[in-house]
């Protein structure tokens, strides 16, 4: 059995007997066998626990929305679809994967620090229910479009913006991912979301919902969320007129998860209480009269329930004794240890006998030196080539943040429940590879 520390990393099926681990009551050696690593393995019954938790944690006023970048894919569009969840989207591209899902663009939030005018037109095509606004000059865009195109048949056109607030609320976390702040490209400072607010009131097509605020990701220090709920209040409150019956105020994501056995891991009812404490502190009932609170969490909601499952290819010491284990994955399925620094734990699959040795280094087969999974894990001695290993909180932001470096193609995801195993992304072949190339046919005669 794991250590007690390793619990809150792992999804909520994961067992360790003696033929190995399963999650889902599948043993991942099976999955490997017939999926191939590296392999994305999601928890289905994680997934719907975590759902469900929000919901309980916040309440039924509470509006949940996930955002779409921490991984957006069709199987788990229809979960949130069926939990009654909204999906905040970031381009497009996510929009369409939502919409191609046959999610009710009702239910979609759109944002982005710089949405060129054709995102816009598909936003306000697929009838999106919000559209942050991230800078004053954006009102006059969206204003511009949203008038220029016939009003749907039984409807008004025009469309529903919540301004984003750079409130700068002190936020500890990593520095690529803090959002607010002097240095922060998202949203607007309290002078400038006033004037959005001025222009958006004046505007024709365009309808002042509520304010948007997100601090950042990969927080937990929890007196943050509250900070920027009240900060939020602060702002509204001498502009409440200008907004609609019902105000919107979008608090954001940021959640964090532990990723290593010690982590901090605050809860979601903790989340909950520091969100909706700091909207009462600033007496938002009395202040604000009607609103709607909704959230956006991505990392929380899905980080945990999923694990990668790599192959090791080969052990090895190094010249300065340290030894390392390289897997068949790394970079391309995982950019994270690369980008920000993070380590993961890296866990055996199989059962062995052989007590954990170490520490050794685990690092995956990509051509640069940072591409490394865990500076010191502790495996079995006997551990080697052709043996199993499995990498847990890469739910969120892996797959959505995976590419094809070195020409691999990017892993399948595998949802497991029940004792089932069901792909729901294939793997991407040497034909999705090639499948975008051209040949450089011959210039037109009489060209230079
Ligand atoms: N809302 C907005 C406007 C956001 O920009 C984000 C994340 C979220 C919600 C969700 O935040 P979450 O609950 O997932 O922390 N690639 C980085 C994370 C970048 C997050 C960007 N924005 C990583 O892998 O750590």
């Amino acid at each position: 059995m794991r250590s007690e520390a390793l619990a809150p990393l792992l999804p909520r099926t994961w067992t360790d007997g003696g033929d190995g681990v399963a999650i889902g009551g599948v043993p991942l050696s099976r999955i490997a066998g017939r999926f191939g690593t590296p392999v994305y393995v999601v928890d289905e019954a994680h997934l719907e626990h975590r759902l469900a938790e929000f919901r309980t944690a916040f309440g039924p006023a509470v509006t949940p929305v996930f955002a779409g970048k921490a991984g957006l894919y069709g199987a788990l569009v229809r979960l949130l679809d069926r939990a009654g969840w909204w999906i905040d989207v970031v381009s497009a591209g996510e929009l369409e994967i939502a919409a191609w899902c046959g999610f009710d663009p009702s239910r979609l939030l759109m944002h982005g620090n710089a949405k060129p005018p054709s995102e816009i037109d598909a936003a306000l095509e697929r009838g999106v229910a919000r559209l942050v606004i991230d800078h004053p000059g954006e009102i006059d865009l969206v204003s511009a479009r949203a008038t220029s195109r016939p009003a749907p048949a039984g409807g008004t056109g025009g469309i529903d913006v919540l301004v984003r607030l750079n409130a700068d609320v002190a936020a500890v976390t990593h520095e690529k991912v803090k959002t607010t702040g002097a240095r922060a490209q998202f949203g607007m400072d309290a002078v400038a979301a006033r004037d959005a607010v001025d222009r958006a009131v004046e505007a024709a097509g365009v309808r002042l919902a509520g304010v948007h605020i997100h601090i950042g990701s990969q927080i937990s220090d929890l007196d943050a969320f509250r900070r920027a709920a009240r900060a939020v209040v602060e702002f509204a409150a001498p502009l409440r007129d200008g907004f609609g019956p019902v105000i919107d105020l979008d608090l954001g994501g940021g959640l964090a998860v532990p990723y290593v056995a010690g982590d901090p891991a605050p809860s979601v009812g903790d989340f909950a209480s520091a969100v909706l404490g700091g909207l009462e502190e600033a007496r938002a009932d009395e202040r604000l009269g009607a609103h709607r609170v909704l959230i956006e969490p991505g990392r929380s909601v899905v980080a945990s329930a999923g694990v990668t499952v790599y192959r090791v290819v080969a052990r090895k010491r190094l010249p300065d004794g340290h030894e390392v284990i390289a897997v068949d994955g790394g970079l391309s399925d995982n950019p994270r240890p690369s980008l920000y620094g993070q380590r993961y734990e890296v866990l055996p699959v199989g059962w062995s006998a052989a007590p954990a040795d170490g520490p050794v280094r685990v690092v995956g087969r990509h051509c640069e030196t940072g591409d490394l999974i865990s500076p010191e894990a502790r495996l079995p001695a006997d551990l080697g080539p052709g043996d199993l290993v499995a990498v847990p909180v890469t739910g969120a932001y892996a797959y959505s943040m995976s590419s094809r470096y070195n020409g691999l193609g990017r892993p399948p995801v595998v949802w497991v429940a029940g004792g089932d195993a069901r792909p729901v992304v294939r793997r991407e072949t040497i034909e999705d590879l090639t499948g975008c190339d051209l040949e450089l046919t011959a210039p037109p005669a009489g060209a230079d």
